[in-house]
């Protein structure tokens, strides 16, 4: 069956990637110091601002580029070639937290929200506890109704910006005052200048193995007060909070595939250049057929991991909708399985030299690792998949996927 060309379905902004591109040319260079220091990159950070990429998927009326998740996905698989930290920053400011917000949240909290990430403030998403990873939906952190707030008590851990971020969409069980029950929402909390909020305090930093300049940290709440106006996508539906929050979730996972591309591109590029620039007996290595076809291999892999990554941000059209949840599974567990495997295979064409950390690629293969364990195991989101099959779910009517 022929693939529609992406352009035709939904143009992408040229004037986004010459942006990208003139970031990535910026980043590139400050890459493996990020990575070796595990201090977080503002200056990547501030180009990112200056372009207009931190909030490009915020709604003009609220001052962002009202772009497209298309066109987000093609700027982060751009940034990603060269620094999978800053493509992690740019998913985390135009799609997780700050897409529910812009989502559901009421006039007040879209102005809070976009204000900040315009400003440069990549947010949080705690959703992770120590005891309820996977099996996100039995977290124990709770939000007790008390007057005109919510007292949150409980504790998350890996959550990635922790101590940087000022914007936290914090997932909680909600109980009203009389202790009933209402299912899970989701609670702005903002830190300021001066620090965070009385209640939230930052845990441990986790010695991750890859993307080190951006903290992955424990955040513990101890009667954190969260006035009723900061909660969200959880007041007229209490039940199906968990789900709409899940929901908006989808697009933070196409954008983690998107990086996860992007890292995998960006090492192919240079065992590329490297099997046809390194000589063994003879010959450039590129003339072995051996080498030939594992980069033959190694092409094939990623355009199917663009075609479902790319499928999967059209199946979603910014403010209107999420992308789908099985196209955006099928695309970050591709993805994520095609960036250890292209990233991994892109070392071994650089034999020691890809194996010395005076080169980028065994920080790309580090950095490649964590995408079939954060944001859903590769494991669970094929068990969502297969779970959507057999109940014959199947998404038959959405644009752009189901057109495939
Ligand atoms: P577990 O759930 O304990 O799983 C362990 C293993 O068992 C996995 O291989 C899993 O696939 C398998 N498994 C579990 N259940 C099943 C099942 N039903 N069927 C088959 N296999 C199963 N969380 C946040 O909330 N916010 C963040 O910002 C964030 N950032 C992260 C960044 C990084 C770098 C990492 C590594 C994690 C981050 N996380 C974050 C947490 C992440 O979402 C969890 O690690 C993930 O959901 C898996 O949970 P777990 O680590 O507890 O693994
Ligand atoms: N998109 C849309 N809806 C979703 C969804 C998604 N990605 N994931 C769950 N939902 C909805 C379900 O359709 C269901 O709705 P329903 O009540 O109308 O049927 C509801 O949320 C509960 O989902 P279910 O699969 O029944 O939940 P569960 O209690 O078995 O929990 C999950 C399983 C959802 C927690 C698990 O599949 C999962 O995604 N784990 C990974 C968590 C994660 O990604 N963490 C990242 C932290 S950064």
């Amino acid at each position: 069956m022929q693939r529609p060309l992406m352009h035709d379905v939904m143009p992408l902004r040229t004037d986004l990637m010459s942006r990208a591109r003139a970031v990535a040319k910026h980043v590139a260079p400050l890459a493996a110091e990020t990575d070796r220091t595990e201090a977080y990159p503002w200056s990547s950070v501030e180009a990112l601002r200056a372009a207009g990429l931190m909030g490009m998927t915020i709604p003009l009326e609220y001052g962002g580029l009202g772009a497209s998740y298309f066109d987000a996905v093609c700027v982060i698989e751009e940034l990603s070639k060269v620094c999978g930290a800053t493509g992690r920053i740019t998913v985390e400011s135009n799609m997780g937290a700050i897409g529910a917000i812009m989502h559901y949240g009421t006039p007040a909290q879209k102005r809070l929200a976009s204000s900040l990430v315009l400003a440069g403030d990549k947010p949080a998403i705690c959703i992770t506890e120590p005891e309820a990873g996977s099996a996100a939906s039995e977290m124990t952190t709770r939000a007790d109704r008390r007057g005109d707030a919510y007292v949150i008590n409980g504790k998350k851990h890996w959550i990635t910006g922790g101590g940087i971020s000022k914007l936290h969409l914090i997932f909680a069980r909600i109980f009203n005052e009389d202790g009933t029950h209402r299912g899970i929402g989701g609670f702005i909390v903002v830190s300021t200048q001066r620090g965070t909020p009385r209640g939230l305090i930052v845990g441990r930093r986790e010695p991750a193995m890859g993307i080190r300049g951006i903290p992955e940290t424990e955040l513990i709440f101890d009667n954190l007060e969260v006035p009723v106006e900061m909660v969200l996508a959880a007041s007229d539906e209490p039940e199906r909070g968990f789900a709409r929050l899940m929901e908006a979730y989808n697009a933070q996972r196409v954008g983690a595939a998107a990086v996860a591309l992007g890292i995998a591109e960006g090492a192919f590029d240079l065992a590329l250049a490297h099997v046809k620039e390194r000589q063994q007996f003879g010959r450039p290595i590129c003339e072995f057929q051996g080498l030939q076809w594992m980069l033959a291999d190694m092409s094939i892999a990623l355009s199917a991991a663009q075609a479902l990554v790319y499928a999967a941000a059209r199946s979603g059209s910014g403010e209107a909708n999420f992308p789908d949840m099985l196209a955006a599974a099928h695309a970050k567990v591709l993805a994520a399985d095609t960036a250890i495997s292209v990233t991994n295979n892109a070392l071994q064409l650089f034999g020691s030299a890809g194996y010395s950390r005076d080169r980028p690629l065994e920080r790309m293969v580090r950095d490649a690792r964590m995408f079939t364990i954060s944001g859903g195991t590769a494991r669970v989101l094929r068990t969502q998949i297969a779970s959507r099959l057999l109940d014959r779910k199947l998404p038959q009517t959405r644009d752009g996927y189901a057109a495939l």
